[in-house]
C-alpha cells in the first residue's frame, strides 16, 4: 500500500503532526499538499518539542520530504524553520520544494491583517499569516511562485510590478504603510539564496517514488471542515484541505491513492470565528481546554472546545473517503463522568438530521442532539493495547466506529510519540487500511 493520505477530520489541530511523525517511521516520502505557515503541528519526541509550520513531519525522521505545488510558502518563516531544525541537529537536505508553490509576500500579511481589522465583528479569525491574500493572488494569476526565486532579476521585476498595485491597496484602501521595494528585494534575495537548493520538480519525484513501490504519505494541513469548497464557508481557510487535495496539491492522479487515514480528536476544537454546534457552555469548556492544552500552536489563541460531533465527522468521512480513522486525545476525556456525543442536528424547522446541512443558515442554527456515553474516570496513559483500555473507553471508540462505518485503527492516549494504541497488526498496518 504505497500511498496514504493523512487528513484532519475536524477544524484542524486534531494531532495530525504526531500521527504523521509516527507513520513516517514506516514510510519513505512525506509530502505536504496544502496550506502554509497557518498550520502548526506540535510533535513531542522524548523530552523535545517540535513545532512545524511548513515542513512535513517526516523531516524529524530523516525522510524525503516534499512541499507541494498546492502549498504557499513564507520564505522568511520557512528559513527560520529550517535554521531551527538544523541548529537542533536535523538534516534538511532531503527537503524538496515545488517551484509551483506560491510565495507569501509581506503585502499578503499586511492585507490579511488590515482586512481582518476592517471586518471587525464579521472577521474570519484568520491566523493573519497572509494565507487568504496569497491564494487569492494565485487564482487572480498575480502571484509570485517559488520558481521565481531562482533568478534574482526576475524576482526583483515581479516584486516591482506587484508592489505598484499592492501599495495602492495598502495605502488607499486599508490606510496601511506601503512596502519598501529596495529593502524587500534585498531581503527576498537573501531568502532565495537559502531556499534555491531545495527547489525541485516534486510531482516527478513523487511519481518516481510511487513507481518504485515506496511508501508515500500525503500530509494534509488544517482540517476537512476548513476546506475552501466544502467547509463551513466563509469561516474556512483558502486551500483544499480534503484528501482529494493531495492529488492536485502534489501533481499525481487520484488513482494513485490507496488509503485515507482521517485524524479526529475524541472531542472537538475550533480556532477563530464561525458556528460550532457542540461548543461547550459552562466550566467544562475551560476544563477541556486546560486538560487538552488547547491553545493555538501558531497564534497562541485559546481554542474553543466542544463535544465530539459525529454529524461533522460523518461529513468529513464522506468528503475525504476515510478508509480508517485515528482518534487522538482520548486521555483528555478521562476526567469526565459523562460524555455527550452529538449524533444528529435539530434544524430550525424541527427536523432532525444525521447529515451535515448543505446550507450555511441551517448549519448556523443547528442544535446538537446528544447521546450521553458513560466516562471511565481513570487515567489511560499507561495502556499498551486497545484491550487494556477501560470498558467505557472501548465503548466510546466502538460508538464512533459504528456511526462512521470506518475502523478506528489508532487511538491517542498522550502527547508523546509512543502514546498511540493500534488495532491488530501494529502502527504500520494502519497504512494498509
Ligand atoms: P495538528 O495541527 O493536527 O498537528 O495538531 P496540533 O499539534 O496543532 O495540536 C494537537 C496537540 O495535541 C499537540 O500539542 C499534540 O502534542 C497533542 N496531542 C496529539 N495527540 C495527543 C494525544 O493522544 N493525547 C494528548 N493528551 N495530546 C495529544
Ligand atoms: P493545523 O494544520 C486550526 C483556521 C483559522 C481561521 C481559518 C482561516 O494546525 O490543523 P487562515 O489563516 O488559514 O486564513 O485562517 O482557519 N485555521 C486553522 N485552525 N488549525 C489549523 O491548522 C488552521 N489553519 C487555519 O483559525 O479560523
Ligand atoms: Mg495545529
Amino acid at each position: 500500500m504505497p500511498a496514504t493520505v493523512i487528513v484532519g477530520a475536524q477544524w484542524g489541530d486534531e494531532g495530525k503532526g504526531k500521527i504523521v511523525d509516527l507513520l513516517a517511521q514506516h514510510s519513505d516520502v512525506v509530502c505536504r499538499y496544502n496550506g502554509g505557515p497557518n498550520a502548526g503541528h506540535t510533535i513531542l519526541v522524548g523530552d523535545e518539542t517540535y513545532k512545524l509550520r511548513h515542513l512535513p513531519a517526516g523531516i524529524l525522521s530523516g525522510k524525503d520530504c516534499v512541499i507541494g505545488a498546492g502549498c504557499v510558502v513564507d520564505p522568511g518563516s520557512l528559513c527560520e524553520e529550517l535554521d531551527g531544525l538544523e541548529a537542533r541537529g536535523f538534516s534538511t537536505e532531503r527537503l524538496h520544494l515545488s517551484g509551483n508553490a506560491h510565495v507569501v509576500m509581506p503585502w499578503h500579511l499586511a492585507i490579511d491583517q488590515a482586512s481582518e481589522r476592517r471586518l471587525g465583528k464579521l472577521r474570519i479569525g484568520t491566523t493573519r499569516r497572509g494565507i487568504g491574500p496569497t491564494y487569492a493572488d494565485k487564482s487572480y494569476r498575480l502571484g509570485i511562485r517559488v520558481q521565481d526565486l531562482l533568478d534574482p532579476k526576475i524576482l526583483r521585476q515581479k516584486i516591482e510590478v506587484a508592489l505598484a498595485e499592492k501599495n495602492l491597496w495598502l495605502e488607499r484602501v486599508y490606510g496601511a504603510d506601503p512596502v519598501e521595494l529596495e529593502e524587500l528585494a534585498a531581503r527576498s534575495e537573501e531568502h532565495a539564496q537559502r531556499l534555491r537548493p531545495y527547489i525541485a520538480d516534486t510531482s516527478l519525484l513523487v511519481d518516481r517514488a510511487l513507481r518504485d513501490g515506496k511508501q508515500v504519505l500525503f500530509e494534509g494541513a488544517h482540517g476537512t471542515l476548513l476546506d475552501i469548497d466544502h467547509g463551513t464557508y466563509p469561516f474556512v481557510t483558502s486551500s483544499p484541505t480534503v484528501a482529494g487535495g493531495a492529488t492536485t496539491g502534489i501533481g499525481i492522479g487520484p488513482t494513485r491513492i490507496d488509503s485515507v487515514l482521517g485524524v479526529a480528536k475524541a472531542y472537538l476544537t475550533r480556532v477563530g470565528e464561525g458556528p460550532f454546534p457542540t461548543e461547550i457552555e459552562g466550566p467544562d469548556q475551560e476544563r477541556v481546554r486546560e486538560l487538552g492544552g488547547e491553545y493555538g500552536t501558531v497564534t497562541g489563541r485559546e481554542r474553543r472546545c466542544g463535544w465530539l460531533d459525529l454529524v461533522g465527522l460523518r461529513y468529513a468521512a464522506r468528503l475525504s473517503g476515510f478508509t480508517a480513522l485515528a482518534l487522538t486525545k482520548l486521555d483528555v476525556l478521562s476526567a469526565f463522568a459523562e460524555l455527550p456525543v452529538c449524533v444528529r442536528y435539530r434544524l430550525p424547522s424541527g427536523e432532525e438530521t444525521a447529515d451535515f446541512p448543505a446550507h450555511q443558515s441551517d448549519f448556523h442554527a443547528a442544535e446538537p442532539v446528544y447521546e450521553v456515553l458513560p466516562g471511565w474516570e481513570e487515567p489511560i496513559g499507561e495502556a499498551e493495547e486497545l484491550s487494556d483500555l477501560p470498558d467505557a473507553a472501548r465503548r466510546y471508540v466502538a460508538f464512533v466506529e459504528e456511526h462512521l462505518e470506518v475502523p478506528v485503527t489508532l487511538v491517542g492516549t498522550g502527547a508523546e510519540r509512543e502514546r498511540v494504541l493500534s488495532s491488530s497488526g501494529g502502527v504500520a498496518a494502519s497504512l494498509a487500511h
